[in-house]
Formats: C-alpha cells, sequence, structure tokens
C-alpha cells in the first residue's frame, strides 16, 4: 500500500469529471448549464447596481469599460468622461456617515458597509446646507458628506499618481464650489494625476460653538470632516491609482484657511493623531480667508441664540438633545446670521459662523500659531487676487461707513484701532459705479482678510525654516466686464484658470473671457499648479516660456499674473506695511 500515493481528489467528481469530458451531449448539457448560471448572475448584478439613495437602474454591472472602485465598504461604479473618454468620473461617494440625528454636531464616522453591492456613481451628492437656504431644496441636503474623484481612465492600483485634493471655499457657511469638475486638470496633466473634491459641513451644522456642544458633541465638525477625507484619501485612493503618500491639498476662499488650520492643527503636528499619518505631502492656499476666529468662551451668544432660534431654550431641555431631535427643516431655520456682539451693523452674510479656536485642533489664534512657528513644515504655495476685498466690501460713500463695515465684520476694532485703519487707508482714486470710499474700503477689507494673512503664512515659513519652499503670488487678470463694473480683479477670480473655465458644471462654464482674450492663462496657472501637484515645485514642469516662479524668500516675491504677462514682482514696501499693521490688530480681530 505504501506504494500507491493517495489519490488527490475523491472518487466521485473525477467520475463525473471523466462523464462530462467523455459524453459529448453530457459536456454540452453541463456547459449551457454553467453559461446559463452565468448570465442569472450577470443580470442579478446588474439589477442591483443601485445609487446612494438605493434607486436600482437595469444597466449591466459586468462591462469591463465601466470603471469601478472597491473601497471595502462600498464598490463604486463610475463613468468615463471627457472628449477622448479617457477620464474616469466618481461622483457622490458617500466618505462617512450621514451626519444626521444622533451624528449631528459629532465628529463625522467612516460609511456603514453595502455589502455585495455595486453603488452608482454619476451624479453629485448633494451640497452640504447653506446659511439661509431654503428647506427643502434640491441641491442641498443634511445628508451631504459626499466625495468625488477624477482618474485617468487607464490608471491602476500600481500607477501612484499624484493626488490633488480640492477643498473647496463658501465662508464656511455654503458649499461654494460643490459640482467643480477635474476633467480638465487631469487631462491637462496628460492623464498624470488624479483630481478629488468633495463637500463638507458649513454654517451651523459645521461650525455650531459652544461648551455644551464640546461636552456633547465635537467642535469644528466641518474641520473634522475635512480631516476624514484626508484619511478617505489616504485609505482608498489607491483603489482610483492614486498615490495615499503624495497628496497636495489645495484650497480656494474659505477652503484656503482651511489649508492655513490644517497646517497649524494639533499644534502644527504633521502627524495626525486619529490615523497616526502624515496626512499631506503639499499645502496650496488661494485666497486665504482669515475672518474673526473667535475663542470658544466667546461664542456661547451664538448657540444661545440658535437655542432660542428653535425653542430648545427652555429650561427643562437639555439643549444638545433637544437641537438633535428637531427636524431638519425646523434647524435649517435657525441657520441665519445676526450682528456680532459689540458689532455696529450686520457682519457679510456669508461670514458669520467660522472655525473656533478650541484649544485641541486649534490652540491658538491661527496669526499667533503661525508666529510661534508651530505649523507643519511641507512645501506651501500661498496668494491671491489683486482686488481680494471688492465683491465684500459696502459700498461706503463716507469714512463712518467704513468704519462702521469693518466693525460690523471684527467688533472687536477699538475706535482708536480703526483710527489707525483710516490713517492707512486713505481716499484712493474711485472706481466705476462705486462710491468715494469704496476703494479704501475694499482694499482695508481684502488685505486684513486674505491678502495679509496669505503673506504672513509666507513670512513664517521663511522666518522660522528658512524655507525656499514655500511660493508666492498674485494674480492680475484683467476682465473687462468686472473692471467695468469696479470689482478690479476680485476675489477667486484665479479659480477659472486653476482648474479650467469648463470646471464650473452647468451650461455656462466660467466668465467669458477665459475663451477669449484670457484663454492664454488658463494653461499657464493650471501648469504651474500641475507642476506643484506632480513635484511639489511650481516651476519643474511649467508651460512652456514662462518664469521659474521664484520662492517667496527674503525679499517677499510673488509670481505676478497678468493678461500676456507673467513676471516676478516684489510685494510693495506699502504693503508690506500696511501687512505688519494688520498684523499688530491680528491677535484683537480674533485672526
Ligand atoms: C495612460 O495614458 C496616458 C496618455 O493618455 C499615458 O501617458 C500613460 O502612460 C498611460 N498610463 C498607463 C498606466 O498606461
Ligand atoms: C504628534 O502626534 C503624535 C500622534 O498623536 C504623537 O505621538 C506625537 O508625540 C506628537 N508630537 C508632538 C511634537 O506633539
Ligand atoms: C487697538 O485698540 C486697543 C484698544 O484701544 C489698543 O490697546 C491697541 O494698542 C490698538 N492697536 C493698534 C494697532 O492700534
Ligand atoms: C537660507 O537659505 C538660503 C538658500 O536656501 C541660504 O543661502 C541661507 O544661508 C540660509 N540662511 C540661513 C539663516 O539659514
Ligand atoms: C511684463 O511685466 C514686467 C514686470 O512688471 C514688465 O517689465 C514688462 O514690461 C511687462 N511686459 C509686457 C509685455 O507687458
Amino acid at each position: 500500500m505504501q506504494n500507491n500515493p493517495p489519490s488527490p481528489l475523491p472518487t466521485a467528481p473525477q467520475t463525473l469529471w471523466r462523464r462530462i469530458v467523455t459524453r459529448p451531449w453530457v459536456l454540452t448539457f453541463f456547459v449551457a448549464v454553467v453559461v446559463g448560471l452565468a448570465l442569472l448572475v450577470g443580470l442579478a448584478i446588474g439589477l442591483i447596481v443601485v445609487n446612494e439613495n438605493g434607486h436600482g437602474d437595469g444597466a449591466k454591472a459586468s462591462d469591463p469599460r465601466i470603471p469601478r472602485a472597491n473601497l471595502g465598504y462600498a464598490t463604486y461604479r463610475g463613468t468615463l468622461v471627457g472628449d477622448r473618454r479617457d477620464v474616469a468620473q466618481y461622483l457622490g461617494m458617500r466618505y462617512a456617515r450621514a451626519p444626521v440625528g444622533d451624528l449631528r454636531f459629532r465628529k463625522p464616522l467612516d460609511p456603514e458597509v453595502r455589502q455585495g453591492r455595486e453603488v452608482k456613481a454619476d451624479a453629485f451628492g448633494p451640497a452640504c446646507l447653506g446659511i439661509s437656504a431654503p428647506y427643502p431644496n434640491d441641491a442641498q441636503d443634511e445628508d451631504c458628506l459626499y466625495a468625488n474623484v477624477w482618474a485617468p481612465a487607464n490608471a491602476t492600483v500600481e500607477s501612484k499618481l499624484p493626488v490633488w485634493l480640492f477643498i473647496q471655499g463658501g465662508g464656511y457657511t455654503v458649499n461654494a464650489n460643490a459640482n467643480w469638475n477635474g476633467i480638465q486638470v487631469v487631462q491637462h496633466s496628460g492623464n498624470s494625476i488624479i483630481f478629488v473634491s468633495f463637500n463638507y459641513r458649513v454654517g451651523l451644522w459645521g461650525f455650531l460653538a459652544s461648551e455644551r456642544v464640546r461636552a456633547d458633541g465635537d467642535l469644528n465638525v466641518g474641520l473634522l470632516d475635512q480631516r476624514l477625507m484626508m484619511r478617505w484619501v489616504r485609505r482608498h485612493i489607491a483603489q482610483f491609482g492614486g498615490d495615499p503618500d503624495h497628496v497636495v491639498i489645495h484650497g480656494a476662499s474659505a477652503g484656503a484657511g482651511s489649508v492655513a488650520l490644517h497646517l497649524l492643527a494639533h499644534g502644527g503636528n504633521a502627524t495626525d493623531p486619529e490615523s497616526g499619518e502624515k496626512l499631506f505631502a503639499g499645502a496650496v492656499g488661494e485666497s486665504v480667508f482669515f475672518p474673526a476666529q473667535p475663542f470658544l468662551d466667546e461664542l456661547e451668544w451664538q448657540f444661545d441664540l440658535v437655542l432660542q432660534r428653535t425653542g430648545c431654550d427652555d429650561k427643562n431641555k437639555e439643549a444638545i438633545a433637544c437641537l438633535r431631535g428637531l427636524s431638519t427643516e425646523v434647524l435649517q431655520a435657525a441657520n441665519f446670521p445676526a450682528p456680532f456682539p459689540g458689532g455696529p451693523d450686520m457682519p457679510i452674510d456669508l461670514f458669520f459662523w467660522t472655525p473656533c479656536i478650541d484649544g485641541e485642533l486649534l490652540r491658538d489664534l491661527p496669526y499667533t500659531l503661525f508666529e510661534k512657528g508651530q505649523f507643519i513644515n511641507v512645501p506651501v504655495m500661498m496668494g491671491g487676487t489683486t482686488d481680494e476685498g471688492t465683491v465684500f466690501a459696502v459700498n461706503a460713500a463716507t469714512q463712518d461707513e467704513m468704519v462702521k463695515f469693518l466693525q460690523s465684520n471684527y467688533p472687536r476694532l477699538s475706535e482708536f484701532n480703526t483710527s489707525a485703519i483710516l490713517e492707512r487707508y486713505p481716499q484712493l482714486d474711485s472706481l466705476p459705479n462705486h462710491n468715494i470710499w469704496f476703494p479704501s474700503t475694499a482694499r482695508a477689507y481684502g488685505e486684513t482678510t486674505f491678502i495679509c494673512p496669505g503673506a504672513h503664512i509666507l513670512n513664517s515659513y521663511v522666518r522660522h525654516l528658512n524655507s525656499s519652499k514655500a511660493w508666492g503670488y498674485r494674480y492680475d487678470v484683467h476682465d473687462d466686464d468686472l473692471i467695468a463694473a469696479g470689482l478690479g480683479v476680485p476675489h477667486v477670480f484665479s479659480s477659472w484658470a486653476i482648474l479650467g473655465p469648463e470646471s464650473e458644471s452647468g451650461p455656462m462654464g466660467g466668465p467669458r473671457s477665459y475663451y477669449t482674450y484670457n484663454a492664454g492663462v488658463v494653461p499657464i496657472m493650471m501648469d504651474y499648479w500641475i507642476s506643484f501637484v506632480r513635484t511639489l515645485d511650481p516651476s519643474r514642469t511649467r508651460y512652456m516660456d514662462t518664469p521659474v516662479w521664484q520662492s517667496w524668500g527674503q525679499a517677499d516675491r510673488r509670481l505676478l499674473v497678468q493678461t500676456g504677462n507673467v513676471s516676478i514682482e516684489l510685494m510693495p514696501d506699502d504693503q508690506g506695511d500696511r501687512c505688519a499693521f494688520w498684523g499688530t490688530l491680528a491677535p484683537i480681530m480674533r485672526q
């Protein structure tokens, strides 16, 4: 017996196999059964493809041309887009559990597992509820934590492409760019990068602040959504062809403000305490937004106001439980601004809710932390447009109106401070369609809220790190319509050049000039950005014949982008002086 090796298979299957291969009709029958079963399974899979809301469609899931990404908790089915169908687009993928019911005012959680189902990712998810928006609302909802990915169609799990994670703006109170797409940047990169965007909670839903929220929930959950998104990218982006160790975050406006806050998070610790990982390799701030970002104890009045507006101020009710028990409609009806205490008038509507200094995620005021060197050391690009303040400033006819506007938005400014401001912002040449104190008001607001914060970050990188990897820019591309309207080169006018004029999904696309006399600036801006995303240096793969973008350095050098001309300029001394002045006011203004 020892000479006979044990049979590798039991006899019955061997017999079955022999019967199949030796008798043609059995073989035919067997093949027919197998093929039939496969068809049935395929059809069944096709029929259970659903979208995030659970609605099925009849498409076959087995078509190999359909891009899919298996994220473990769900398999998402994208579509091929772009004129050459060379970009795989995934829209409306849930990156966190719906932040509703008991999860309101809490840090976001990973999504629930949706086993055995393929989920359609062919439409943007709802944006998060914005300030003063009506509800119900076709485009916005409380269940809003959705992400979008654009990847080269030929990318694979082995591709390890650089990742551009875009943090949209909207003043921390709306999702301003929820439906922008990354098709143009992926194509323009020669299909060598991945672009990602997402929604995060804003307004009352994202930034309700009080010790009572801290005790039974979390503060700054809108920023925590962004951090969960960064961890999601680390964990899942390889499935789309991306490199989790090479993620560049780029924010516009409040997204740029958010980038600044992530540079400062947990005292500027590069290691995220939640995951033990480094979340990003480079950071870009496009029009860095620093509103007043008060300490937690300075926001209790705002929380009390919400309790009053919702009837949750009843002493017999537990406040947070009461707020969590309200319908979306009732709570959204309380999501509107009021004057800040000490402010003479309403602040800019959009800028009522903001991140707060909570002592943990944000240990101190942003200006102070940069000043002290408590920030993450990664390559950074920061800058903005020439006329950041024009779309926000009140159309002031008098100095008093200018002062009132500044104090309404920064209510801690004293009379003493505002006279110092007026000294530095004398009356400027008038602008079309505007009263005589508008240009000074716009310049003061634009410099204090956007331009000087960006310069302060760059100065901090140079002062503390002697960093040669800190780049500044001024975007000065003129659009005739905007100039004629007296708006100069307004806030985030650069976005259509950086992301492409067609990135704003919808029939209109970006401003007309980007299709005509300003078309030439699009590949220039896009290439500097793509170069930074790919190599952490904006010049390495810049557009032909454009200058090397020299770093900020001791001389405050910045790239100057104009219609038909790109050059390097130094930040003018008078602007540097005004920024230094705003730096002394920043602690008072809570920036
Ligand atoms: C994908 O296609 C682009 C051209 O569109 C090419 O440059 C790139 O090498 C391709 N990548 C892979 C992984 O095949
Ligand atoms: C940074 O955070 C990590 C993770 O929480 C921690 O282990 C480390 O000690 C922190 N580093 C500093 C300098 O605080
Ligand atoms: C701003 O006003 C406060 C209170 O009057 C004063 O202490 C402070 O020195 C002022 N700062 C500047 C830069 O004017
Ligand atoms: C700062 O860096 C430059 C070049 O990057 C170098 O020439 C200079 O010596 C450095 N200065 C200090 C104080 O380290
Ligand atoms: C481009 O900008 C530089 C620096 O401001 C300037 O010297 C030059 O004349 C400009 N060229 C054109 C064609 O406008």
